[in-house]
């Protein structure tokens, strides 16, 4: 865990237009920054960054995010990972406690001790006259073989003791690297003997790990891998991401072959935004890592019965993962045929020529489904088609895309003959009639606030700012608020008089913001919060469910662009309006007291309509002035 006071610092520190200059050259344009855009093709700039709202947008694809959040797409980091980076940047170094610092430390040798023993392989490679022989027959070009960082394991038990002499053979890290296996009597020899070697990278570029393929025809094992290390994690690293990265950012799409051999051939015939899980199955943590990078996944596998069985596993684990702005695409290959082959064989076109007709996900899934219950021969019996069903059933559940999964029950619909209303009861899941609860909705929450401590008023029990009016109020709010932090400081008072007792997601989204804003007032000597910056903010939020939502708000405003003043002025109209609600929730409970026989006061009674009336007058106005003095005045 990184501190949050450390994170704080590095995000006020951090200026989102240095952090992306390190990776696309931008190009000054009035206030902004502009550049063609990474994250799709694109001849004429698209791509925006505004240093004053530390924020950045593509006009053309629609990317936008923080600092924080570029990194995570560009560079596929996590979190941590981009806080990281940042820090580095800034020549900070990340305080961890210290069991994170023995772990780090410890993580570091053993990718000190990988790296090594990878420039070791590599070295050896350009001297084995038969590795280089194999390498040539399989069509791998020398400048292919330096990208990948292919290498050669010595026929020799103990040969990494050219790397690590005398003792240091016999360091326990060494064993954990997983580079040398340790017999119980003390003795040590190579794991990796008399093979072509595969170097794994993370997506920070260090070496995790090895794949180690025999030259001898009929040895078994073929492949030989690294174990699970503290650094290697087979369920969630993807071979070729370091290398492919760029060009999965480039073309907008990558693709997942099933092998090593694949991905280093499709790579030298112009795909190199092909990765391969690692002698597993593709996880849902595998396929988040590409849909972080891309929103367009190719899955493609072998058309026998482990493809198959490799594709299903890989359909579940996107089925969980998917969201409706995405794609994934199934290519099934011809019957013994992998990438690496029909590619010699045919050409990259014949590749190519694959992905365009592959299937997308939703015809994938009703296809492979059938498969499965029918052997291909297509659905006949009622039976067949009740056992459909009951695959596809756990299948739909796991989704949470919305849309996407609509679409899937109207496509499985029709395969089984059935409605699909009748088909999502069946599987327990809803068809979706209106778009789920978002931020132009309201709950029906109670509202209550109690009034200048008079404790005998009772909360008013009508939610009085709840409704499409409010919502609106509201959301211009958030929007003002969210765009220049500034006011947030400034009308803290008022944030806390009108919306504490969050009734909605406004109010909610607001809350976040202005504990966020007073946070960083309390730890700065900023106290008017003229460093508060929306990306800063956003930054904070970037796991909260509300996140998407203030981005598209803010994303929003690149169009509508409310000078900090305007927005000023609406802030101040959105609270009298609220303030105003409250006070006619407030009236109408004494009112009603008093039609009850209970004691009121009179006297406040005619002060909250006093008020009530100069509030709605300044309002009537809609000038400045006539705001300003009774934003200035309290209920007296
Ligand atoms: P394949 O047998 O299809 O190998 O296994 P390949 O990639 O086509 O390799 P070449 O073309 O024969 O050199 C696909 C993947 O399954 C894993 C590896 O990750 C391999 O790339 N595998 C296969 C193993 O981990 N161990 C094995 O013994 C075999
Ligand atoms: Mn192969």
């Amino acid at each position: 865990m990184i501190p949050e006071s450390f994170i704080e610092e590095v995000l006020s520190r951090t200026d989102i237009v240095q952090v992306i200059g390190r990776y696309v050259k931008l190009q000054h344009k009035g206030a902004n920054w502009m550049a063609c855009c990474p994250f799709h093709k694109e001849k004429t700039p698209s791509f925006s960054v505004n240093p004053a709202r530390q924020f950045f947008k593509c006009f053309g694809c629609g990317e936008k995010g923080t600092a924080i959040t570029f990194l995570m797409k560009y560079k596929g980091l996590t979190f941590p990972e981009a806080i990281k980076e940042l820090a580095d940047n800034l020549g900070m170094e990340v305080p961890e406690d210290p069991s994170a610092k023995v772990r780090e430390a410890a993580a570091r040798t053993l990718t000190d001790y990988l790296a090594q023993a990878a420039a070791f392989y590599h070295e050896n490679l350009f001297r084995d006259r038969g590795t280089i022989e194999y390498l040539k027959g399989r069509g791998i070009t020398e400048a292919t073989a330096r990208k990948f960082q292919l290498g050669f394991s010595p026929d020799a038990w103990q040969g990494l003791e050219k790397v690590f002499p005398g003792q240091s053979y016999f360091d326990s890290k060494l064993e954990e690297s997983g580079l040398v296996i340790a017999k119980e009597d003390g003795h040590r020899y190579d794991r990796f003997r008399n093979r072509v070697m595969y170097p794994i990278r993370n997506p920070r570029g260090q070496v995790i790990g090895f794949g180690a393929r025999t030259m001898v025809p009929g040895e078994e094992p073929k492949y030989l891998n690294s174990p699970e290390t503290p650094v290697y994690h087979k369920s969630r690293e993807l071979y070729g991401l370091y290398e492919g990265r760029d060009a999965i950012h480039k073309k907008g799409r990558a693709i997942v072959c099933e092998g090593y051999m694949d991905v280093i051939q499709m790579s030298q015939a112009g795909f190199e935004e092909t990765v391969a899980a690692l002698g597993t199955s593709i996880t849902p943590e595998h396929v988040k890592k590409l849909f972080q990078l891309s929103d367009n996944v190719y899955f493609s596998f072998d058309g026998d019965a482990a493809g198959f069985k490799a594709a299903r596993r890989a359909m579940e684990s996107t089925l969980s993962t998917i969201m409706d702005t995405q794609t994934a695409h199934f290519v099934i290959l011809p019957q013994d045929e992998d990438p690496d082959s029909l590619i010699k064989k045919q050409g990259a076109q014949a590749f190519e020529a694959q992905l365009s007709a592959s299937f997308p996900l939703s015809k994938f899934f009703v296809m492979d489904i059938v498969r499965e219950v029918t052997a291909g021969r297509g659905l006949r019996t009622a039976e067949e088609r009740a056992q459909a069903v009951s695959i596809a059933k756990p299948l739909l559940q796991r989704m949470t895309a919305q849309a996407l999964r609509q679409l899937l029950v109207q496509e499985f619909a029709a395969a089984v003959r059935m409605d699909p209303g009748e088909l999502a009861a069946l599987c327990g899941v809803t068809l979706v009639k209106e778009t789920s609860r978002s931020l132009t909705q309201s709950t029906t929450a109670g509202y209550g606030r109690d009034v200048n401590q008079k404790e005998r008023f009772k909360r008013p029990l009508k939610p009085v700012t709840t409704g499409p009016v409010f919502a609106n109020i509201k959301r211009r709010l958030l929007q003002c608020l969210l765009v220049h932090p500034q006011w947030l400081v400034k009308y803290s008072d008022r944030i806390e008089d009108e919306l504490l007792d969050t009734v909605d997601e406004y109010e909610e989204a607001i809350v976040k913001l202005w504990h966020l804003a007073t946070d960083h007032v309390h730890k700065t000597a900023d106290d008017k919060g003229e460093h508060l910056t929306t990306g800063y903010l956003l930054s904070f939020l970037q796991n909260d469910p509300l996140y998407e939502k203030l981005v598209e708000l803010v994303d929003q405003e690149a169009t509508l662009e409310t000078s900090a003043d305007v927005a000023e002025y609406e802030i101040k109209c959105a609270f009298l309006k609220l303030e105003k609600a409250r006070l006619d929730a407030m009236i109408m409970e004494l009112l009603a007291m008093e039609e009850r026989g209970e004691p009121v006061d009179s006297e406040f009674i005619g002060r909250l309509f006093k008020r009530r009336q100069l509030i709605h007058q300044s309002l009537v106005q809609e000038s400045t002035e006539a705001v300003d003095r009774i934003m200035d005045s309290v209920l007296s």
